[in-house]
């Protein structure tokens, strides 16, 4: 391994180990703070994230929920489909909350970039919120599409670009200003709550993220906008045996 390689896997272990111990740190407050910086709308988003896979799922079929966080996303596919339901997540004490809500899931600790599954594993995989935060999409949609078996499909939610032109310059006010300051005061970690509109920023839009997938190989990509394009839902299949 040369300087280059070594000094960049160094700056993504630092990432993810930042990543981890910020969650880690808002863990307590993550739900509340969830559903009170979007007034409850991130809960409507997830049913639809379900909603829109029930269909595609036949019964017993294997989903993972990966960056399963506190479990929320995780549940509500076990409670609404009748597929068998797995959350994996890197961050200890999110994995403890997700636990404690509901016992019969399994929830278990593992990194997104490496996921301790074979191949072709998945007949479904969800991921809310949590592909913005890995070091690497591109790396993270890759093992996506590994632990997916021929005809399985991936949702992926996770915040976009508002699509009205005033209404997203709105949005980014209360992401730049209102968020860390209301996050900060009550979580106790501002850093936190300014991270989180960093990422957002910085995250591909709607359009660069179906792209993304493309090329990562999924097929079948589309996403739908949700509260105006604020988040999206982005769907794909993998067809092919081979990646
Ligand atoms: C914003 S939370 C989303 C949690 C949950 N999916 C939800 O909808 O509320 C992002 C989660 O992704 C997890 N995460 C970030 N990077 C990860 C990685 N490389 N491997 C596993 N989990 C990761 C964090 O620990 C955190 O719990």
């Amino acid at each position: 391994m040369g300087l280059t390689d070594s000094g960049q896997k160094d700056s993504a272990e630092s990432h993810a180990r930042r990543v981890r111990e910020m969650f880690a740190k808002i863990s307590p407050r993550y739900d509340l703070l969830n559903h009170l910086l979007s007034a409850n709308i991130d809960s409507r988003w997830r049913r639809r994230v379900v909603r829109k896979l029930k269909p595609l799922l036949t019964k017993d079929a294997r989903v993972l929920d990966v960056g399963c966080g506190t479990g929320d996303l995780s549940i509500e596919l076990f409670e609404k489909t009748a597929a068998r339901v797995t959350g994996i997540d890197f961050c200890r004490p999110m994995l403890k909350l997700a636990k404690a809500k509901d016992a019969r899931i399994a929830f278990i600790e593992g990194d997104a970039l490496r996921l301790p599954f074979a191949d072709a594993s998945f007949d479904g995989l969800t991921i809310g919120f949590a592909l913005r935060n890995l070091t690497s999409v591109e790396q993270g949609l890759g093992e996506l599409l590994r632990v997916l078996k021929p005809g399985g499909v991936v949702a992926i939610l996770e915040f976009s670009r508002p699509v009205v032109p005033l209404f997203r310059r709105l949005v980014g006010f209360y992401n730049r200003y209102l968020l860390p300051w209301i996050g900060g005061v009550l979580s106790g970690s501002r850093g936190a709550y300014q991270y989180l509109p960093d990422s957002i920023s910085k995250f591909p839009d709607q359009q660069m993220l179906a792209t993304m997938m493309r090329t990562a190989g999924f097929e079948e990509v589309c996403f739908e906008n949700l509260s105006g394009g604020i988040a999206a839902l982005h769907t794909g299949r993998r067809t092919s045996r081979r990646i």
